[in-house]
């Protein structure tokens, strides 16, 4: 009897939890810029973003996050986005904020995307890692991951890990944990460097440009006046807290880093000729 009271009361709160995580664009974001150009649609399901010679658009989280698994699926501006650029990223805010970037920087149709990420801690980034995708990002929704933990942030495409950025806080590195960062994302007109360095222009007969999101999903520590939801003990056990790549993981990021990465930091001696960053020397 006791039992399957409790078994009741579980499948009551699993349920409400379920109904509550499901992914909902004016639950999670506001749209904070853009003049209408940003629209939640289908119920919340959808959000897009659009750009004219006039106006980009963007939206930002309503939560702040301190550590967190965080997916969002994105499908990116199709044919001739050259001179667009759809920024995905956490940030907290401030002179030395940190935050953790995706920016997708638009090409001529049929030319390749090139995917650029960045890790800031305390004001400080210059960490530039850049890719091209293995696939077409405009033909479909793809998922772009951020799991920030403790210890490290790893980058995902569709669950394979593109880069990771260790806590190199032992060799004298900020690392980022102690500012709430929220999400933010934006789509907007950055022709003077994006596309081949700024050679290639917008082309504004093909304006408005637009890019779309769904299934958003954070399993993130929420940050509210001053405390994190992670505090319980309860949500301390999530595995994402100590996520670490296991080594079919390291055999993919490997795989990407080999024949998709097109810029890193850690190799180019050129831009630090007093020795490269201490992160970049840790196995
Ligand atoms: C655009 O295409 C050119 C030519 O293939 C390539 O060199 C460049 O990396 C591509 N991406 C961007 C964003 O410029």
């Amino acid at each position: 009897m006791a039992s399957s009271v409790l078994l009741m009361i579980s499948l009551v709160v699993s349920t409400l939890f379920i109904v509550v995580s499901a992914s909902n664009f004016y639950q999670d974001f506001d749209i904070t810029w853009g003049d209408g150009r940003a629209k939640i649609l289908n119920n919340g399901e959808l959000l897009t973003l659009s750009l004219d010679k006039p106006s980009g658009s963007g939206f930002q989280s309503k939560n702040e996050y301190l550590f967190g698994k965080i997916d969002m699926q994105l499908k990116l501006v199709a044919g001739n986005s050259a001179g667009t650029v759809t920024a995905y990223y956490l940030s907290s805010q401030g002179s030395t904020h940190d935050e953790i970037d995706f920016e997708f920087l638009g090409n001529l149709s049929g030319d390749p995307y090139i995917l650029h990420t960045n890790v800031f801690s305390q004001g400080k980034g210059n960490r530039e890692q850049q890719f091209y995708l293995w696939f077409d990002p405009t033909a479909d929704f793809h998922t772009y991951s951020v799991l920030w933990n403790p210890q490290r942030i790893i980058f995902s495409v569709d669950g394979t890990p593109i880069r990771e950025f260790k806590n190199a806080e032992s060799v004298g590195v900020p690392y980022p944990k102690n500012q709430p960062m929220r999400i933010y994302s934006s789509l907007w007109n950055a022709d003077d460097w994006a596309t081949r360095g700024g050679l290639v222009k917008t082309d504004w007969t093909q304006a408005p440009f637009s890019a779309s999101y769904r299934n958003f999903n954070a399993n993130a520590c929420i940050w509210s006046s001053g405390s994190s939801s992670c505090s319980s003990s309860s949500s301390n056990s999530n595995a994402w807290f100590s996520e670490q790549l296991d080594s079919t993981n390291q055999e993919r990021l490997k795989w990407v880093q080999k024949n998709y990465m097109i810029y890193n930091y850690c190799s180019d001696v050129k831009r630090f000729p007093q020795g490269l960053p201490p992160e970049c020397n840790m196995s």
